[in-house]
């Protein structure tokens, strides 16, 4: 089972974190799950993972939400390890509707869904509302999908950032935040050189990025930063040499 914890909570949404699986196998790579909650207790299901590791984190969510009231997901890239589960979520609820970029909606659909399933997002992003609560899809194209999004909550000062900032924690590892920036960054730095592939792409998205109020950084894989910590990610992946490992 994974562990689920709230890392926000305020009168008009939560965010839960669903990681770390003790039973993993470790031919597969693991993953976070988050799942934005709205005062009308509708979900909003962020990267959900591949469809080997859908029944955990089905069961996982379940121990406190009902899955039945996730009505949207956000897909950040096309890759299995994010979004290979949409026919096995779709099962649960037929009518959920997956945001991803403009670029994969026609790729999509050989993962399940049909023609009103996935809401395409445009080149320069766009601001969406799950109930009350107002979320902003901020491009990262290249980084490493050539069609990507991260997924900014203003109010909640979260930011996630799907592979970026991912690391690759040895097993047993299973600190939900970074504690000591200076270890963690080394389980983080091949991962970086090797699929993220273009500076010019890196150098602005970190420019963009370093002008919103972040409390907390939510990559797809590894541990979340806080505090500090987001903004020595921040300048680490700026002074980055990417592209090669
Ligand atoms: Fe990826
Ligand atoms: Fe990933």
């Amino acid at each position: 089972m994974k562990r689920i914890e709230y890392i926000y909570e305020s009168d008009t949404h939560k965010w839960m974190a669903i990681t770390r699986d003790p039973s993993k196998l470790d031919h597969i790579i693991d993953t976070n799950e988050f799942l934005i909650i709205n005062s009308d207790n509708k979900g909003l299901l962020l990267d959900p993972g591949g469809l080997e590791i859908f029944p955990i984190v089905f069961s996982s969510i379940s121990r406190d939400f009902s899955p039945d009231d996730i009505t949207h997901i956000f897909s950040s890239h096309q890759d299995p390890d994010i979004i290979s589960s949409i026919s096995l979520w779709l099962e649960v609820n037929p009518s959920i509707k997956c945001y991803i970029s403009w670029l994969w909606t026609t790729f999509l659909p050989h993962f399940g869904g049909d023609d009103t399933t996935y809401i395409p997002v445009p080149d320069e992003g766009m601001e969406i509302n799950h109930g009350n609560v107002n979320l902003s899809l901020v491009p990262a194209h290249y980084l490493h999908s050539s069609g990507n999004f991260h997924l900014y909550d203003k109010k909640a000062k979260i930011f996630f950032s799907g592979d970026i900032g991912a690391a690759l924690l040895p097993k047993g590892q299973s600190d939900l935040f970074v504690r000591d920036f200076e270890s963690h960054i080394k389980m983080a730095e091949k991962f970086h050189k090797r699929w993220m592939g273009s500076e010019r792409a890196k150098k602005k998205w970190c420019e963009r990025v370093m002008e919103l109020d972040i409390e907390m950084l939510c990559p797809q894989h590894g541990s979340i930063y806080t505090g500090k910590n987001v903004r020595k990610f921040l300048e680490w992946f700026y002074a980055l040499e990417i592209g090669y490992a």
